[in-house]
């Protein structure tokens, strides 16, 4: 099966189909996002907290995601995969930019990075996409600065702001950038910028109207030990793990796991023979 690509994902901003977007760090929960038919599969900087344990984003390397970016790659055929760029892996330099982008490429095996920042980071954006990379933006709460922000608040409340949210989705645009990520921006600022590119906004906590949504996946899983405000939880897998974990160390201390059905036989006459032995 083809992978999807940016054209497709363009298409369907132009058909005004939604386009559904999800994380996944692994092999075996990419492989279920990919069947389900999912087009685009981010790994992740929040891979440092949801799967790495970190505090945020900020000491996630490149050599960590691409270590889960591959095992994403390998468990999907359909979606278009794009490798999240670490904090200060595309900030010094272009050139700096573009072999990080590249290791994802190359190494990862994803068809696209993302990247965090709007006008001050456009010049990196043109020249990665100058190199045949596709470059997915991302503005709003910028998780990579949260220390320069104050926290993870929700981003463009005020006019000042608000503009400068509209020039920097405008400014990815211009460089190239196929779409771009609006999060925890108030819906009627995503709105409008949403009119306002002709790239596809995905959003996170920006509301209905941007043009496709992307969750993390243990929040839509219950994973997560905190679920914010713009995540919806579709199961409750914390739940189901941790009943399943308390039924085994019940089974186990109580002799009823392993059963003979999980067990493998030998002959008696080899058994007899050992006693001797
Ligand atoms: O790292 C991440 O999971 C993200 C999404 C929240 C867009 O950047």
């Amino acid at each position: 099966m083809a992978r999807v690509t940016i054209n497709d994902i363009r298409e369907m901003k132009r058909r005004g189909e939604k386009i559904t977007m999800i994380t996944s760090y692994d092999y075996s929960t990419a492989k279920i996002v990919d069947k389900v038919g999912i087009p685009l599969i981010l790994v992740g900087d929040s891979l440092g907290m949801v799967v790495l344990g970190y505090e945020n984003t900020l000491p996630v390397t490149m050599d960590e995601m691409i270590h889960h970016t591959k095992a994403v790659v390998r468990g999907t055929q359909h979606a278009l995969i794009i490798g999240d760029m670490p904090f200060m892996t595309y900030h010094v330099s272009a050139e700096d930019a573009m072999r990080n982008a590249a290791r994802f490429m190359q190494e990862g095996g994803t068809q696209a990075v993302k990247l965090e920042g709007g006008v001050t980071v456009a010049d990196k954006v043109k020249r990665i996409v100058q190199c045949g990379i596709p470059v997915m933006g991302h503005i709003g709460l910028t998780p990579q600065s949260v220390n320069q922000l104050g926290g993870h608040l929700v981003q463009g409340k005020r006019p000042e702001v608000a503009r400068q949210l509209i020039d920097d989705a405008r400014a990815l645009e211009q460089a190239g950038a196929f779409s771009v990520v609006l999060e925890s921006v108030p819906y009627k600022l995503a709105a409008l910028i949403t009119e306002k590119v002709s790239i596809p906004t995905i959003g996170i906590g920006a509301g209905p109207s941007c043009d496709g949504q992307v969750q993390v996946i243990t929040d839509t899983f219950g994973l997560s030990d905190f679920i914010p405000k713009h995540a919806k939880q579709y199961a409750k897998v914390m739940d189901i793990m941790t009943n399943a974990l308390t039924e085994y160390q019940e089974e186990v201390k109580a002799g009823k796991f392993p059963t003979e059905k999980h067990s493998y036989i030998i002959d008696q006459d080899v058994i007899e023979e050992l006693k001797a032995y």
